[in-house]
């Protein structure tokens, strides 16, 4: 039977996207998750799949910021259409290896950085699988970008999986170049990295998955290569477990 019945998988941009080559997709690593995740719903796995802004979002994001000075109004949509590129790439790609996804804007169900997520759970309990995504938010006179890593340790944590898996381009947490089986946030979070983008890297990450203790029964941040997602959902030790 498997570890994980239900879970959210967050796809970074660093997995998903060649993170130093402005807008484009890593297909081989979104082809391998499609896969994988593919074979986990034959599994009977359920699941929702968030994503990151890799090469698509995070220039964006600092494109509207050097030319306007700051995170101006009018650069929402600039953001938005960066990220809807990647997200109907990332759609279609899954449709096409039989996952029955459905696309959810961020920007519709989040205001500032509060999110209702309804419509997910709606989708998630007709069987369907939702794909949601980091972006740019409208709030005030300015926007805020929800992350991914946020939006998935919410989703995990109000639908109740069983597992949150994080899967990016690196096996895990490193600590002098080796990964770490377990790790407790407080013990780790000044030795992690943040990566100077506007979501705070693999830092950001530790922090935002947090959010998630106590509420799943297990969350790893997991190199999304060599089957690392089935992996990690079918309960093999690999990867980073964060706990509380
Ligand atoms: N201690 C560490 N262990 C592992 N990776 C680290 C560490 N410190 C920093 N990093 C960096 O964190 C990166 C992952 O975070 P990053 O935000 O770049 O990816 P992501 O969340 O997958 O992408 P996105 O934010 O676009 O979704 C790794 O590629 C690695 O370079
Ligand atoms: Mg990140």
């Amino acid at each position: 039977m498997l570890f994980c019945k239900s879970s959210v998988i967050k796809l970074g941009g660093s997995f998903i996207t060649v993170k130093d080559s402005l807008c484009t997709v890593n297909w081989g690593s979104l082809i391998s998750a499609a896969e994988q995740l593919s074979q986990y719903v034959k599994e009977g796995g359920r699941l929702v799949i968030v994503h990151g802004g890799g090469s698509f979002g995070h220039p964006a994001v600092k494109d509207v910021i050097k030319e306007k000075g700051r995170m101006d109004i009018s650069g929402v949509g600039y953001v938005q259409e960066a990220m809807l590129s990647l997200a109907t790439k990332v759609f279609k790609v899954l449709r096409a290896y039989e996952i029955d996804a459905v696309l959810h804007t961020t920007h519709t169900i989040c205001s500032c950085e509060t999110c209702s997520y309804e419509s997910v759970i709606r989708d998630f309990k007709k069987g369907l699988v939702p794909i949601v995504y980091g972006d740019a938010v409208p709030c005030n006179d300015t926007f805020v970008v929800v992350s991914g890593d946020r939006l998935a340790a919410e989703i995990a944590s109000e639908l109740g999986v069983d597992c949150l898996i994080y899967a990016v381009d690196v096996p895990g947490i490193l600590i002098n170049d080796k990964v770490v089986e377990r790790v407790k946030v407080s013990d780790i979070i000044d030795l992690v990295g943040g990566s100077g983008d506007i979501t705070g890297g693999m830092r950001g990450k530790v922090i935002e998955a947090s959010r998630a203790i106590g509420k799943v029964k297990r969350i790893v941040i997991v190199g999304g290569k060599e089957n690392g997602i089935i992996k990690a959902l079918r309960g093999e030790k690999v990867g980073t477990e964060i706990v509380g």
